[in-house]
């Protein structure tokens, strides 16, 4: 999400720290600063983007250690004192984080009653402190000490005018590489940001410290030393910014199995069977309430809030209708006391969106936000709400985005039903499934090579049909979306139970049907609908539920998914899609981040 880049050595580190944060531009973010050590520390903070050239002309510093950061906000809005680097309260230890810390609410309160004064809204702030409390004379000890404290994910870097000669790096699910070279080390978060000085890297694990000096890097496991030879990256910058993948959307549906973990990451209590939303918290009591909500979304996170109408209702019991922003505008809903909105946006700048969610508040609507980007427009208008921390989508094309506006969904509706009706086991059922989704979607991105052949033996054909029901109805919808979009060909998604009210005349053999048809309450008509299109020779790719062996004797292809929930199986269930599609445009060579007449913000109506 965030971008780091350290340095130390016999060159000046700021120009070096700078051009690296500038090479991370290209992930998007919302304020950079960094701390380089002169005879004092030099920290520099700012929201908004770097330049270079004005940075550098408007800063002087001759020191050869420093750390700097990119921020794209999680935790705390868009402003100078949540820009990293964070310091403790002497000014004299200096973190630069990405990740989340889970406990930082409970670190916080327990440090400020001893004492210490935090500056920032930010989750980061406390490893500072924390450091700063362990502190005697070695940083790396204190840094150790500090992360038996927390819990949750980091990649961070620090360095302290005690200690100065040394950067001290970490990391646990969150990526961190060195940079080496002759007498002097790099360090960030992205290979894109060092491989102009080096391509020479350390590539640092989980639960792994590195004590960096200018001559020489020590790399620590639970205190004991580990020798690590360093590896050659031959990428180039382009190929660099995208992680080694061919386009953003590929790297980016890759991040889906963490984004499920980064969105559930420390909200579940799973005693009680339900979920944490910090964001909900002010409405708690109003929700209660609520027996009629509007869920509203253009494109892709319009298939989120239909996937959320049926969850509510079937789970919460409430009643609940979606529809996209750019037609909600011309009905009138009837809004009382008792109704809800939710504005689901990845970018919360949606024009469209916006103008339901201008409308609802007018109305007197409670009105709350999913979204990604944090201070975006939907998130500062809307009453309360839930971030997915999915981190930046770059292709226009929304993948990530989408797995992360489903997991979100599915967690307020266990908040929403342990509100109402549902039970400590259902409530406890859905919580420990959500857990086990991460693993689940890795097993599905370990076909991609399965997908990819698939895709490109159906690339020649026109067009497409996409079925499900229920839950999976939405899904159809979303991977005929992604086929179109970024690969021209026509692709439709149906709801299986209408393909006899019409688009059965379409079928024949020059026109392939993909069915989303897990082992679920629905799989028996599913099965029904498959029949019906073999009777008229259409092509089927079934995506099916592991185990499944009956669905080969009807389907020509299968792509298995891992069973789960039903309520969950739409956020397992599009990954294959989302495969399908990047590798049926990218066999036709398409533009596939950056498909023609699309645009990733859609700021006008
Ligand atoms: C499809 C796609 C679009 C967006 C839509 C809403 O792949 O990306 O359909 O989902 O434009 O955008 P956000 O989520 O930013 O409101």
């Amino acid at each position: 999400m965030c971008g780091i880049v350290g340095y130390i050595g016999k060159q000046k580190a700021l120009p070096i720290i700078l051009s690296g944060l500038e090479r991370l531009e290209y992930r998007g973010y919302d304020s950079f600063g960094f701390c380089v050590f002169n005879s004092k520390p030099l920290l520099y903070k700012e929201v908004g983007k770097i330049s270079l050239a004005k940075a550098l002309a408007k800063i002087k510093s001759d020191g050869l250690i420093g750390i700097g950061h990119t921020r794209w906000a999680t935790t705390g809005e868009v402003t100078k004192e949540n820009a990293h680097p964070h310091s403790g309260c002497k000014e004299e230890i200096f973190v630069v984080h990405n990740g989340i810390i889970e406990n930082y609410k409970q670190l916080k309160e327990k440090l400020i009653k001893e004492g210490h004064k935090f500056k920032s809204e930010t989750d980061t702030e406390v490893i500072v402190h924390l450091i700063e409390k362990y502190f005697k004379d070695n940083l790396e000890k204190a840094v150790t000490r500090a992360l038996k404290d927390i819990r949750g994910t980091y990649g961070l870097a620090v360095i302290s005018v005690k200690d100065p000669d040394k950067i001290v790096a970490a990391r646990l699910s969150s990526p961190l590489i060195i940079g080496v070279s002759e007498d002097e080390f790099l360090i960030a978060s992205d290979p894109s940001a060092i491989i102009t000085t080096t391509r020479q890297i350390i590539i640092l694990e989980d639960n792994e410290v590195a004590v960096i000096k200018k001559d020489g890097l020590t790399i620590l496991k639970e205190e004991k030393e580990l020798k690590k030879e360093p590896e050659m990256i031959e990428w180039d910058i382009e190929q660099a910014e995208k992680g080694g993948y061919k386009h953003f959307m590929l790297k980016e549906i890759m991040e889906e199995p963490n984004v499920i973990e980064d969105a559930i990451r420390g909200r579940f209590i799973l005693e009680e069977g339900n979920v944490k939303l910090g964001g909900l918290e002010s409405v708690e009591k109003k929700l209660r309430e609520i027996n009629n909500i509007f869920l509203i979304g253009c494109g892709t996170a319009h298939y989120a809030c239909k996937i959320g109408e049926y969850m509510f209702e079937e789970y919460a019991d409430i009643l609940s209708q979606s529809d996209f922003g750019s037609e909600f505008r011309y009905r009138k809903p009837i809004v009382d006391k008792k109704t809800a909105s939710i504005f689901i946006s990845q970018s919360g700048e949606t024009a469209d969106t916006l103008g339901c969610l201008k409308e609802m508040k007018e109305k007197g609507a409670m009105c709350l936000g999913i979204t990604n980007v944090v201070g975006s427009s939907q998130s500062r208008e809307t009453n309360a709400g839930v971030y997915t921390r999915s981190g930046p989508e770059i292709a226009v094309a929304s993948t990530k985005a989408f797995i992360g506006q489903l997991t979100i969904l599915a967690m307020i509706t266990v908040y929403l039903g342990r509100q109402r009706n549902m039970s400590l086991t259902e409530g406890k059922e859905i919580v420990s499934a959500l857990k086990k989704l991460p693993l689940m979607a890795k097993e599905i991105l370990i076909q991609a090579e399965e997908i990819k052949k698939i895709a490109k033996k159906y690339n020649k054909y026109k067009d497409f049909f996409f079925i499900g029901r229920k839950y999976n109805y939405p899904i159809a919808l979303e991977g005929a979306l992604k086929l179109k979009e970024i690969s021209y060909v026509h692709a439709e998604g149906v709801a299986g139970g209408e393909l006899k009210h019409g688009p059965l005349a379409l079928i024949d053999k020059n026109c392939p049907t993909i069915a989303i048809c897990p082992t679920d309450a629905v799989y028996e008509k599913m099965i029904s609908n498959i029949e019906e299109i073999k009777a008229r020779k259409g092509p089927v790719i079934a995506i099916a539920s592991k185990g499944n062996e009956e669905i080969k004797k009807i389907a020509d292809e299968i792509i298995y998914i891992p069973k789960t929930l039903e309520i969950l199986t739409p956020i397992l269930s599009v990954i294959p899609l989302h495969l399908f599609a990047y590798y049926f445009a990218d066999s036709l060579g398409c533009d596939v981040d950056k498909p023609k007449n699309l645009a990733k913000s859609v700021t006008v109506e």
